[in-house]
């Protein structure tokens, strides 16, 4: 997954000498802002005077900065592309940009085009010759093919005529320096609406301090712009030529939203963050005036959902477990059957699915290459289909029947935190929904619920003022090689999500585990050198997990133990308590997660990783 940006600017060519924000600085601060999207080599390509000049460098964007520092290109026009390795190790040969045998067409590229190795063959018989080993490169050669006869926008479709895969395109050309371009196929692109200036960008952060009017690019769509005159045009087209209409919408974020505000890393604010946009989310799923739930963009498959008989939820990672969390609370409260599965898994088996049954897609992102293709699926075989997504116009909000939104705002760090607990609050909530249709919740539990609901943010943060208490956890066990996590029910999915959490960003092993499941086998890891993180809150499984902690204390295991506030009987049991307020335990995992969060976060850091940006990893994974 990359970060491509692009501008088009009436600014002066050098740059303003009051700000110095030429177009070069701008694609330099874009792509810093998209970084979270791969950072193992990055580049920008300038326009000026029908010639090209491109700096390109490996590893993180500070490279790039440092390569252009008092050499910054000049030109009106110009892209920028920080990379993820797909096809081609990271190096300045496969940084993007890429060009055309005579640099007359420079290209930036997100996603993977499965069939390039035989355009590659093709075009390299052609007489092309190739300067990398990526996938991308063959893309800039085919509209090279195709504009010796046609101008700039139609070259570039009949270039991707020949595409299968995934790409967001980013295409100028040193001769038309007033014509920016963009593609995308099962990629993010945007559009952005600037003063005298137009840009292109995988993501909102990057042009967010330039404008906040933007285009959602759909998919299969190529936009044009010409900055022939100062009043930009943009010209809309699909894959087979038919103007299409430019819907212009205006980003709710603003550009201090993207940014760290004072943390010390965007995983801590955005931890933080949690009892705000917990209550975003949930206030706009509820009617505070008569407690009830409320989802007026149900409302048209309302008859649907009635008759729904089964639910299949999918997702990747985090999603994954804030689905399984969806699991209990639909079963408990809909009485019907729920399944989770690995989006990746889903796409690739033989699902019994028909119009009867719901299947929902929670992502973050919105464009996870699995999660897009399950829902795909799901749609094909005539099943009603949601989205929970955190991000507005993303790729899924295009597939699945009706979007949820959840309200987390910009989550940059990688490791997901503020969107899995928006998306346990919203698969609550629409759990209620469902089981209000199926006349499986009561007004006077719909009610409670949604109280309980209501005092959730206050309880998260009192939660978060343990943060120096957790942090000297992180300190005292930083050292350890193992993390065990168990819980039962409603925490269960929090046990799996405590352990990717810590593996994710602290490169230390952990692994979560029911907590009835430790005589099964994994009792025997338990020795005095690791310790077991266990959610014992208050529950009706509450002794069995106590009998689990005390399975763990006999093999001299260490136990640090997520309780409920006064529990005074588990302190006689843990090496550790960390105390939740109570709150029913279909709510209590988006609680329980807290301490888990930051544990990983405070361990992290302690062992010195790169919190924001772990290796080996990208924000969204929109290639498979
Ligand atoms: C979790 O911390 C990771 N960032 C990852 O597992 C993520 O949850 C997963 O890739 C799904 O992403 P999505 O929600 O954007 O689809």
């Amino acid at each position: 997954m990359c970060g491509i940006i692009g501008v088009v600017s009436h600014r002066p060519v050098g740059g303003d000498p009051a700000t110095n924000s030429g177009v070069g600085q701008i694609l330099i601060d874009g792509l810093k802002r998209l970084e979270y999207r791969g950072y193992d080599s990055a580049g920008i390509v300038l326009a000026d005077k029908g010639r090209f000049t491109s700096k390109k460098a490996t590893g993180k964007l500070s490279a790039l900065s440092q390569a252009v520092k008092g050499n910054m290109p000049v030109g009106n026009i110009g892209l920028g592309h920080t990379r993820w390795a797909t096809h081609g190790a990271p190096s300045c040969d496969n940084a993007h940009p890429h060009f055309a045998c005579d640099n007359s067409i420079a290209l930036v590229h997100n996603g993977v085009i499965e069939n390039y190795q035989t355009i590659k063959t093709k075009l390299a018989k052609e007489g092309h010759k190739f300067r990398s080993e990526t996938d991308t490169e063959i893309i800039v050669h085919l509209i090279e093919k195709y504009h010796k006869h046609h101008p700039p926008l139609e070259s570039v479709r009949r270039a991707i005529e020949h595409l299968e895969g995934s790409f967001a395109i980013g295409v100028i050309f040193a001769k038309k320096p007033n014509i920016l371009i963009a593609a995308r196929l099962n990629s993010p692109m945007i559009i952005g609406l600037g003063d005298k200036e137009t840009f292109l960008a995988s993501d909102i952060p990057a042009i967010l301090p330039y404008t906040k009017k933007v285009i959602y690019l759909a998919e299969e769509q190529i936009a044009e712009i010409d900055a022939s005159n100062s009043a930009h045009r943009v010209n809309i087209i699909n894959f087979k030529g038919r103007k299409q209409p430019c819907q212009v919408s205006t980003v709710a974020w603003d550009a201090a939203g993207a940014e760290k505000e004072g943390y010390p890393h965007f995983m801590l604010k955005e931890i933080f963050e949690q009892p705000a946009v917990v209550r975003t989310t949930s206030r706009y799923y509820l009617d505070t005036k008569t407690n009830t739930v409320k989802f007026p963009a149900l409302t048209g498959m309302a008859k649907q959902l009635s008759a729904v008989n089964r639910i299949v939820l999918v997702a990747c990672g985090t999603a994954y477990h804030a689905s399984l969390v969806g699991k209990y609370a639909m079963e408990e409260l809909c009485r019907l059957p729920v399944e989770v599965a690995y989006a990746s898994e889903f796409r690739y088996a033989l699902p019994v699915l028909d119009k009867r049954t719901l299947v929902i897609a929670i992502s973050q992102s919105g464009e996870t290459a699995d999660t897009l293709a399950a829902i795909r699926a799901a749609k094909a075989k005539k099943a009603l289909t949601l989205a929970i997504c955190n991000v507005l116009g993303s790729s899924i909000t295009r597939d699945a029947m009706v979007t949820l939104y959840t309200f987390a705002g910009p989550e940059v760090s990688v490791a997901s935190t503020k969107a899995y607990t928006t998306q346990i609050t919203a698969v609550i909530l629409l759990s209620a929904y469902l089981a209000k249709l199926r006349r499986t919740l009561t007004p006077k539990d719909e009610k409670s619920l949604v109280r309980e609901m209501l005092a959730l943010p206050d309880k998260i943060e009192k939660v978060l003022t343990l943060n120096d208490m957790i942090a000297d956890y992180a300190d005292k066990y930083k050292d350890v090689t193992n993390f065990m996590y168990i819980a039962r029910r409603y925490n269960l999915p929090n046990a799996f999500e405590g352990a990717l959490k810590m593996k994710e960003i602290s490169y230390t092993h952990a692994e979560g585990y029911g907590a009835g499941e430790m005589e099964h086998g994994p009792l025997a890891l338990v020795d005095d050198t690791f310790p077991t993180v266990a959610i014992a809150v208050k529950s009706n499984v509450y002794d069995k997990v106590i009998s689990n902690i005390q399975m763990v204390k006999a093999r001299k295991g260490i136990v640090i133990a997520i309780a409920t506030e006064g529990d005074k009987f588990i302190r006689t049991l843990a090496d550790g308590v960390i105390e939740v307020p109570e709150t029913p335990e279909i709510l209590s995992p988006i609680l329980t997660v807290i301490p888990l969060q930051l544990l990983a976060y405070h361990t992290a850091v302690k062992k010195g990783r790169d919190v924001d940006q772990p290796r080996n990893l990208a924000k969204s994974v929109t290639v498979e």
